[in-house]
């Protein structure tokens, strides 16, 4: 075979979260995988995403060997905070779930871990690839088309994982009319910073104002990560760090006098938000995970739940393929992820309206999201079914394959 052709089981696009997560799981099943990333690793190494990690989560990277620095460095909290009318509500994550807790450890460190593992384990990532285009994928022998080191080169492979995020090429590979989309884009966005600053709290706080949602969170004991809504378009220039800390300040203003910590801010961004889901994930050989199959808003921290939640549906698939002939599990791969999928969509789209406000809402609204606060924090059901939802859905959530 031509040195520029790879032969593999299966050919990964992508290596984010569910890219890497998905070949080393199918390793541990004794599948091989190549990756193709268009980035550098430093620059995955290092992208600023997200950083709430469900139990579920966490669970499964520990299974796949990629927890022992995030066993260490892992910030496990038991519960959340919400603030509003300028007090702040606790709920008890840990005990309205019968022990399930969350882990703050940054995205890109769980992506470090997982290309350190793959790597030690004699695994392909080819980083710094071009002009990535998928073939075959209703034949029998897909291939991934791609540019590396100036050469022309290819995958040649049983199947393929489309886990691009969401502006790759596998969803695009598709044919159009094969697919559809469910799409909501909100007319808010997130402006994020990371401040060397002790968090000025140990458990992560979403606040509701009148001057719109705010969110404290954090990346370690001397680093906080925090976030205020702001405008789609807004133009960063317009924020100097003393504007961004004003309003922050207003927005955790509470009656027991809450010190915000302050320190210099080492990275500002925004993020837009929007709900999108492509139905089905799969078309012939090729299996949408993650972002590239869907996008929810941040709130809540479950973007990259999802993906790993994806990726360990399809791994077990492959396995199942493998290990006895039967495509059977790999058949019902978008409606397995679906099911997930839509309860997600439902719960991120429900924190976001709780939580923000958006330009021209009246009073009214205000007056109706501080009721449902007030609900979710006196009523133990409410509290319960945040909790349930913020911790994660189980993995043998109902209608999930064993
Ligand atoms: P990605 O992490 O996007 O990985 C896809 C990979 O594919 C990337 O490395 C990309 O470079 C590569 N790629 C793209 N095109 C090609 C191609 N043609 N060929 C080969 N490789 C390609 N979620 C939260 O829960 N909380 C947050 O605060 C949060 N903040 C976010 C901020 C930003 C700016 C973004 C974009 C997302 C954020 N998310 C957040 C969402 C979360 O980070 C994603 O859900 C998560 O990254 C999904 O993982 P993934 O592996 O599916 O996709
Ligand atoms: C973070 C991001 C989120 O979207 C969220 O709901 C909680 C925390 C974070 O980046 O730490």
């Amino acid at each position: 075979m031509a040195a520029n052709i790879i032969r593999t089981q299966v050919g990964i696009v992508g290596a984010g979260p569910a890219g890497l997560l998905l070949s080393q799981l199918l390793h541990l099943e004794g599948i091989e995988s190549v990756v193709v990333e268009t980035q550098t690793r430093k620059h995955v190494e290092e992208r600023n995403r997200a950083g709430v990690l469900e139990q579920g989560t966490v669970d499964l990277l520990k299974a796949a060997g990629a927890g022992d620095r995030m066993r260490r460095e892992g910030l496990v909290h038991h519960g959340i905070e919400l603030l509003f009318n300028r007090r702040a509500h606790r709920i008890d994550l840990h005990e309205l779930t019968g022990g399930r807790a969350i882990t703050v450890y940054a995205q890109h460190e769980v992506v470090k871990d997982l290309i350190r593992v793959r790597i030690d384990a004699g695994g392909q990532i080819l980083f710094e690839v071009g002009d990535v285009c998928l073939t075959g994928l209703d034949s029998g022998a897909p291939s991934i088309l791609f540019q590396h080191a100036g050469d022309a080169r290819e995958v040649v492979c049983d199947y393929i994982a489309g886990c691009d995020g969401f502006r790759g090429i596998s969803r695009p590979s598709i044919p159009a009319c094969v697919l559809r989309f469910y799409e909501h884009v909100y007319p808010f966005a997130w402006l994020g910073i990371l401040a060397e600053a002790e968090p000025a709290s140990q458990e992560l706080i979403y606040a509701n104002h009148e001057s719109g949602f705010a969110l404290l969170s954090m990346r370690s004991p001397s680093v906080s990560r925090l976030y205020l809504q702001c405008r789609p378009e807004e133009d960063l220039s317009l924020w100097p760090d003393e504007r961004i800390w004003e309003e922050l300040r207003r927005r955790f203003t509470t009656d027991e006098g809450f010190h915000l910590n302050e320190g210099p801010l080492v990275q500002k961004s925004v993020t837009a938000m929007r709900s999108f889901v492509t139905e089905p994930m799969q078309y012939g050989r090729l299996y949408l995970a993650g972002d590239a199959a869907h996008i929810v808003p941040p709130t809540g921290a479950k973007g990259m739940n999802l993906a790993v939640a994806d990726v360990r549906i399809l791994a077990r698939a492959l396995a199942w393929r493998y290990r006895t002939g039967s495509s059977d599990l790999l058949a019902s791969y978008s409606d397995t992820c679906l099911r997930r999928v839509w309860r997600t969509q439902h719960f991120s789209w429900w924190m976001t309206s709780l939580l923000h406000r958006a330009a021209g809402d009246d009073e009214f609204s205000y007056r109706r999201q501080l009721a449902e606060l007030d609900q979710v924090t006196t009523s133990r059901a409410a509290a319960a079914t945040l909790a349930e939802n913020y911790t994660g859905l189980p993995f043998d959530f109902p209608g999930e394959q064993p």
